[in-house]
């Protein structure tokens, strides 16, 4: 058990570790001056002068890149050197496992992913690409929430599009390869709050990417895409957004008060279809388990579900085979939410 004094600390502790780094890609500010700093996006440190970006203001535990919103990002890293056929991406939209997936009912008034989608844009190159918008049933246009169901981590295969192709940087001007971000937006609420943020992960299309894509990453799952209409690069043209003025962009994002998990422990409602099956057993030293009906979701409140399985009849040789019943019953229940 961990006293809420040392949690409290402890989250004070990874607020400061983190604080510096979260700002740098996260479009905007957090919403509340509980922590808010300076946005080092536009090369501002907060005490007037230029120093240019920080380059190492990421949020990253353990290889997974925290992001304003309820998304990680577990691939890429920041700043990788990226080609190949198409530019892999995975994101963990389960707030790290505390919220549902499809084909689970995610439907949350408390908290609840709306949305993501993903853009690759490059204002040096003023290009925006799309990655994922909801437009199609195909990926990576698809919901990115309903592919891969029931998993918590989603993968997005992105085939480069055509002016991508080449190798090194861009030599004769020909192409648009150069430094990009994967703009990630995501719709959520948090808490009883409907946010909207935008974050930046920068890599750089530098590795080799050949014109025609090979065969076999058709294997692939989810299969890469857009392609065009004869199976090879889409062209560039008909994948490209409008750019949008930056600050537009951070005037259109409404940023939670702090990371959510790291800073802001995320609600969600208590659920009341699963835990003990039938009331607790009545009177003390195992005079009791005769009032027992297989009510299914009796609760036993303030346990939290799960936990107070099994917990609650004495065992005596009166009452021990009701609780045998009792607990074959909660295994059921148990292994049905594992399943599920
Ligand atoms: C994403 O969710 C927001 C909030 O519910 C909604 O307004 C928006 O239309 C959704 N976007 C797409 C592409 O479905
Ligand atoms: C990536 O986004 C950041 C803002 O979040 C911006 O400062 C940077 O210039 C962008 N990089 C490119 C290549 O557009
Ligand atoms: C989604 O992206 C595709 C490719 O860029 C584009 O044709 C389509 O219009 C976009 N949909 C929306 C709603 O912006
Ligand atoms: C890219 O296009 C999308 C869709 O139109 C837009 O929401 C986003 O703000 C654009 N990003 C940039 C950097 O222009
Ligand atoms: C059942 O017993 C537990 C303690 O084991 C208690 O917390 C809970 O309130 C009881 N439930 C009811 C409905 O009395």
């Amino acid at each position: 058990m961990i006293s809420s004094s040392s949690l409290l600390s402890l989250t004070f502790f990874s607020l400061c570790l983190t604080q510096s780094a979260v700002e740098a890609q996260t479009i905007g500010t957090w919403s509340s001056n509980l922590q808010l700093h300076n946005r080092q996006n536009g090369n501002n440190n907060g005490n007037g002068q230029n120093n240019g970006p920080d380059t190492s203001a990421f949020n990253i535990v353990n290889g997974r890149v925290f992001t304003p919103g309820l998304g990680i990002i577990l691939a890429p890293q920041p700043f990788t050197p990226m080609g190949g056929d198409f530019l892999h991406i995975a994101v963990d939209v389960s707030a790290d496992g505390k919220l549902p997936v499809p084909p689970r009912n995610i439907a949350d008034p408390l908290t609840q992913v709306y949305n993501f989608t993903l853009f690759l844009t490059s204002t040096a190159m003023q290009k925006n690409f799309t990655i994922s918008n909801i437009t199609t049933s195909t990926p990576p246009f698809a919901d990115i929430m309903v592919q891969e169901s029931g998993s918590t981590v989603k993968h997005i295969n992105f085939e480069w599009p055509q002016c991508l192709a080449g190798d090194g940087n861009d030599q004769d001007g020909t192409t648009a390869r150069g430094d990009y971000n994967i703009s990630i937006h995501q719709n959520y609420r948090l808490n009883g709050v409907d946010r909207y943020t935008i974050f930046n992960l920068p890599i750089s299309v530098t590795n080799s990417i050949s014109q025609f894509p090979g065969a076999g990453q058709l294997t692939t799952n989810p299969a890469p895409g857009p392609l065009s209409a004869n199976g090879g690069r889409m062209d560039c043209a008909m994948i490209e957004n409008p750019m949008v003025d930056f600050q537009t962009q951070v005037n259109s994002v409404n940023n939670p008060p702090g990371q959510p998990m790291q800073a802001v422990p995320i609600e969600t409602s208590p659920r009341s279809d699963g835990g003990q099956v039938g009331e607790n057993g009545s009177g003390n030293e195992g005079v009791g388990g005769q009032s027992m009906t297989s009510r299914q979701g009796e609760i036993s409140p303030g346990q939290g579900g799960e936990a107070a399985l099994g917990a609650a009849v004495k065992m005596t040789s009166e009452s021990l085979s009701m609780a045998m019943v009792v607990m074959l019953g909660a295994l059921v229940v148990l292994s049905t939410s594992i399943i599920w």
